[in-house]
């Protein structure tokens, strides 16, 4: 080969090493993450548990609108919060990277920043935008000086009932199920109450909402405070309501329990408030028969004591847009995309300012009266360790709703159980 071959096939060989490790370069980027070449639009996986009303669906529009280079596959999970728990663990514990954005309950934040399965959003959910939230929802996505989500909406229980059968709501359970054996047959009734009683996290919801409104409670501190008269007189009441309601409340979820409400068969449900905006609706037999009232209260609590749920939406550690997958969260909790949520989901907002909003409203008018409550509503445990904590209370609930085994008998089961996982998880 001449000199002047040399050199030629020499610049063609570094023009092919560039290419190369140009080419490699793009290939990474477009895999691990992240923002984009401009025409090709990203996909990303936002994975919550099915949506009974519009909202879910009308969010994503939304936001495809705005992003046309984001697109969004919407994986639908069970109903249960539970089987939602499970398949995220499955899922996460295995790497799977399939899923960018992740609708988290209130309760697992702990547990999955602790199995480090969360992106920490300290630096995308800025201080200056969490003071706009409800503080409740704030400290529920924080863990161990990080936090790990935003809050897309809250969550307390409510009672609702049919105002054209009981002209005032009752202050006490004594007198809601008084006031079930006296008006039951009224306006086509069959039963006095519909609730979650299903072996599930909502039974653990009901339940100790009666507990506290009784004045019981479960842990304070590490300390496991559930064996109280005041607990067992609370969980008794859950098994009082059994008796005045249909055969298979013991088998009910949340969606159940509104679907014999709705078809007007009991006179009083307790739900959240999603439901209000499905048994308003055009279809619903009940749509405008039905009043909101807060929790009753049991002869040694206070009124109005409901448990703290809500929502929260979390960036997989594993995801491979990270940044679009922000984007979506970012929108979705937005002044404009939590409106959404409260017109067309009936969900309570977590920004504070959506409580004087005209529109939001005018189509959830018992928000100004209850927001007091909203805002008091009382977390369960917080701890990595919730879910083992929830399977005692599972179980040991259900037992006595099915007459298995007593109130009293259930609430010590649940107060070994809880001190033995926290002596055993202390260990660890
Ligand atoms: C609601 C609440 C959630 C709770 C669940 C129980 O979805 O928002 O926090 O765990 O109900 O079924």
């Amino acid at each position: 080969m001449g000199k002047k071959n040399k050199i030629l096939t020499l610049i063609v060989s570094l023009a092919l090493i560039v290419t190369l490790i140009a080419g490699c370069g793009s290939n990474t980027s477009t895999s691990t993450s992240s923002n984009t070449s401009k025409d090709e639009p990203v996909t990303i996986t936002y994975s919550a548990g099915k949506d009974s009303t519009p909202a879910t669906q009308k969010l994503i529009e939304a936001f495809e609108k705005k992003y046309p280079n984001i697109k969004v596959k919407f994986q639908e999970l069970p109903n249960s919060t539970d089987d939602q728990h499970n398949s995220y663990v499955t899922a996460l514990s295995a790497g799977d990277s399939s899923i960018d954005v992740l609708a988290m309950d209130i309760i697992w934040t702990p547990e999955f920043a602790a199995a480090d399965w969360l992106l920490p959003l300290d630096d995308k959910f800025t201080e200056e935008m969490r003071e706009k939230f409800l503080p409740g929802p704030v400290e529920a996505v924080t863990y161990n000086g990080h936090v790990w989500a935003v809050p897309r909406f809250t969550d307390a229980g409510v009672l609702y009932y049919r105002k054209d059968i009981i002209d005032t709501p009752p202050k006490t359970w004594d007198e809601l199920i008084q006031m079930s054996k006296e008006n039951v047959g009224k306006g086509g009734t069959k039963y006095g109450i519909v609730f979650q009683g299903n072996q599930y996290e909502g039974l653990v919801c009901d339940a100790l909402e009666l507990i506290g409104s009784n004045g019981g409670s479960v842990l304070e501190g590490d300390k496991v405070t559930i064996n109280t008269p005041q607990a067992v007189a609370g969980l008794q009441y859950l098994i009082d309501l059994v008796k005045i309601a249909p055969p298979g409340v013991t088998t009910y979820q949340e969606e159940e329990a509104r679907n014999v409400f709705q078809q007007g068969e009991a006179i009083f449900m307790r739900n959240w408030p999603y439901a209000w905006s499905l048994v308003n609706g055009d279809d619903s037999p009940i749509k405008g028969k039905v009043g909101i009232a807060p929790i009753p209260k049991g002869k040694n609590g206070q009124a109005g004591t409901p448990v703290l749920g809500g929502w929260n939406l979390g960036i997989s550690k594993y995801s491979k847009h990270p940044e679009e997958a922000w984007k979506f969260i970012e929108f979705v909790t937005s002044e404009e995309g939590q409106k959404i949520t409260a017109l067309e989901g009936g969900n309570l907002p977590t920004i504070k300012f959506l409580y004087q909003d005209e529109e939001v409203l005018a189509k959830n008018p018992y928000w100004a009266d209850f927001y007091d409550a909203f805002i008091t509503a009382k977390p369960r445990p917080v701890s990595p360790f919730y879910p083992q904590m929830s399977d005692s209370m599972q179980i040991n609930f259900h037992k006595a709703l099915t007459g298995e085994i007593t109130a009293q008998q259930a609430i010590q089961n649940i107060e070994k159980d809880l001190n033995d996982i926290i002596k055993n998880e202390g260990k660890k």
